[in-house]
Order: structure tokens, then C-alpha cells, then sequence
């Protein structure tokens, strides 16, 4: 999705993903690219500032309840997938963006820590700085890092519980990705609040790892962390265009986007959740990459 209220925030929602109801436009080698891609293609570059290269270190806050079975279940889900996401050959794809220097988002992203806050900002979030100041309770807590200090070299990774309630989650977004003076970070909400607009559609009843929401989450992870690596301060890989902000996740997603080009070739598992990358005998339905080499969403390079 390309919205955005101050133009700084990009959004994710899944909702555009109805299969053969989108507009693509078909090169005439086959090449099937959504607008954002066909527009931008040839001349996406980097601004001129820095990605998130080397070693990465990625902090989860689960944020709200998150205490019955399942969820803990979610969360070994979702930490595994974190941990290792960047030995893939999906997340190879991202090393094609460098920083002026030529340096590359290379990984590995590092879980350094998780924390559970049961809802030091209250249960209904009015805005960004809500999540902002989340991240800075968790920070001061002493549970993310010995020294408290804010990591301005890592990402901060805030996940809300079925029982927060925010105020453009399920509205306007599903997650966004952002950054405050110090530190970059994600943010998404609890998909099962809202099925309709942030699961993908083939896994709505069934999913990869028996839970819709934390396979939505990591759909939804997938897309955003492509955009804090590549443009962590929203002033490296991203195109402004009026308060449109673009950023490498939306070459592969959003309005326009074929299913094939969205999540390349969709594989079934034996509980009929759908699926497209597996590592650590686990199996996970992650967004495409823009590999801009190749002006093409690729699922592993
Ligand atoms: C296919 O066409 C697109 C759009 O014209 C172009 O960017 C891309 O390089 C072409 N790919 C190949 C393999 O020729
Ligand atoms: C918890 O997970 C099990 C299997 O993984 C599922 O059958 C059950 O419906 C889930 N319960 C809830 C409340 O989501
Ligand atoms: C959340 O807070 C806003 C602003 O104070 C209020 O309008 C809204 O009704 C609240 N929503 C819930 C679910 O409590």
C-alpha cells in the first residue's frame, strides 16, 4: 500500500491480494510487474542513505496478552522465523542494496531479545508515538539489553496481542515500518482481529504453522523488514513521490500485485495451509523480493 498521513509512514495491508481481480501490467517478454515496479523500476536508486548492514540485531516486543497456549506456540513461531530468516536465499535477494559506500545489507539479523509487556502504554493505542513509547519502556527495562541503551544499529520489532486495540491497525494498516531519532523500527498487529484485511486469503481457515494470525505476522514481517533494512531512516531506498513513499517491499505487494508476483510459486503443506519457504524444517509464507538486477519479484536469488 502507498498511503500515507505525513508522508514518512508507509503501510502494509494485505487486502489487495484477491486472486486474478488485480491489474498488472504484462511486458511483452511475460514479465509481469506491479505499478509501483513498472514505474519505478528503472529508476530506483538509493537517496543517499544508509541501510543496515553486517550484523543486525532484532528486538521483539510481544506486546498485550499473550499468554495462553497458543500463543506461546505464536511466539516460538514467529522467534524462529526471525532467527533465521537470514541465512536464506530469500533474504540473499536484499544484498543487492548497498549504501553509498557499497556496503550491502548483508545480515545476519541477530534475535538478540524478546520481551513480554502486558500493556505499559494502556490497551488502546491512539498513535505512532504510543509505539515509540513502548519500545523506549522495553528498552529502559533492562530486559533488552544489559546497558538499557537504544540500539540505533538494530530494529525494534513490536507485535500487539489480540486484546490491544489500535487506532489504524485493521483500518488503514496492517504494520508500517518507521523510525524515531535513535532506532528504527516495525510494527505489526494482530492479524486475527481482522482476517479479512491481513491474512492472505489462502490462509485464512489454514495456515503453515496451524495459526493464521502468526503466519499473517510473518507474511506481514516479511515485507517490513525488507524496508527497515533497506531504508532504515526512510532516506536510502525510497522514492517520494507527494506523500507517497515507496520503499523496496512495495515493488513486490500491494494494489496491482499479482498472487504469482506477490509470493512467486505457492506450495501446499499436508494441513492445506499454503507456503513458500522453508528452513529449519519449518514452513513459512513470505512476501517476494525486488531484485532490481533482474526487475523481478524472486523468492530466493
Ligand atoms: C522484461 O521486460 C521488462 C520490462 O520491459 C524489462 O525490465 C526486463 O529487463 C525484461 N526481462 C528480460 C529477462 O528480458
Ligand atoms: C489453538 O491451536 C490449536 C491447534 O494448533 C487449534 O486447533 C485451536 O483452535 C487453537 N485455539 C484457538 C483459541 O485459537
Ligand atoms: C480509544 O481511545 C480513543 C481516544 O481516546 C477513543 O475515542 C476510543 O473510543 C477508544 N477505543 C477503545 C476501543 O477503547
Amino acid at each position: 500500500m502507498l498511503l500515507s498521513s505525513v508522508g514518512v509512514f508507509l503501510m502494509t495491508a494485505l487486502a489487495g491480494i484477491v486472486s486474478g481481480q488485480q491489474q498488472t501490467t504484462t511486458s511483452s517478454n511475460g514479465t509481469s510487474l506491479n505499478p509501483v515496479a513498472t514505474q519505478y523500476g528503472s529508476t530506483f536508486k538509493n537517496a543517499g542513505g544508509k541501510v543496515l548492514t553486517s550484523f543486525v540485531n532484532a528486538y521483539v516486543i510481544f506486546y498485550g496478552d499473550w499468554s495462553s497456549a497458543n500463543s506461546t506456540a505464536d511466539q516460538n513461531t514467529f522467534l524462529g522465523f526471525v532467527d533465521g530468516i537470514s541465512s536464506t536465499n530469500w533474504f540473499s535477494i536484499l544484498k543487492e542494496y548497498t549504501d553509498g559506500n557499497g556496503n550491502a545489507v548483508s545480515g545476519p539479523l541477530n534475535l538478540a531479545a524478546a520481551v513480554h509487556d502486558t500493556g505499559s502504554a494502556g490497551l488502546n493505542l491512539t498513535d505512532h508515538n504510543a509505539h515509540k513509547t513502548i519500545i523506549l519502556n522495553a528498552v529502559k527495562s533492562g530486559y533488552l539489553s544489559e546497558n538499557n541503551q537504544l540500539d540505533s544499529n538494530g530494529v525494534y520489532i513490536l507485535l500487539l496481542g489480540p486484546d490491544v486495540h489500535d487506532s489504524e491497525f485493521c483500518s488503514t494498516n496492517c504494520g508500517y515500518n518507521s523510525y524515531s531519532d535513535q532506532f528504527q523500527y516495525l510494527f505489526i498487529g494482530y492479524p486475527g482481529a481482522c482476517p479479512n484485511f491481513c491474512t492472505p486469503p489462502m490462509n485464512k481457515d489454514q495456515s503453515p504453522n496451524n495459526s493464521p494470525s502468526i503466519d499473517s505476522v510473518i507474511t506481514l514481517f516479511s515485507h517490513e523488514i525488507q524496508d527497515v533494512l533497506t531504508d532504515p531512516r526512510m532516506d536510502a531506498w525510497s522514492v517520494r513521490n507527494g506523500d507517497q513513499v515507496v520503499e523496496v517491499g512495495d515493488f513486490c505487494s500491494g494494489t496491482g500485485t499479482s498472487t504469482e508476483q506477490w509470493f512467486g510459486n505457492l506450495q501446499k503443506a499436508s494441513n492445506g495451509g499454503s507456503y513458500n519457504l522453508e528452513f529449519n524444517d519449518a514452513k513459512y509464507l513470505v512476501q517476494t523480493v525486488y531484485s532490481k538486477e533482474q526487475n523481478k519479484c524472486l523468492l530466493s536469488k
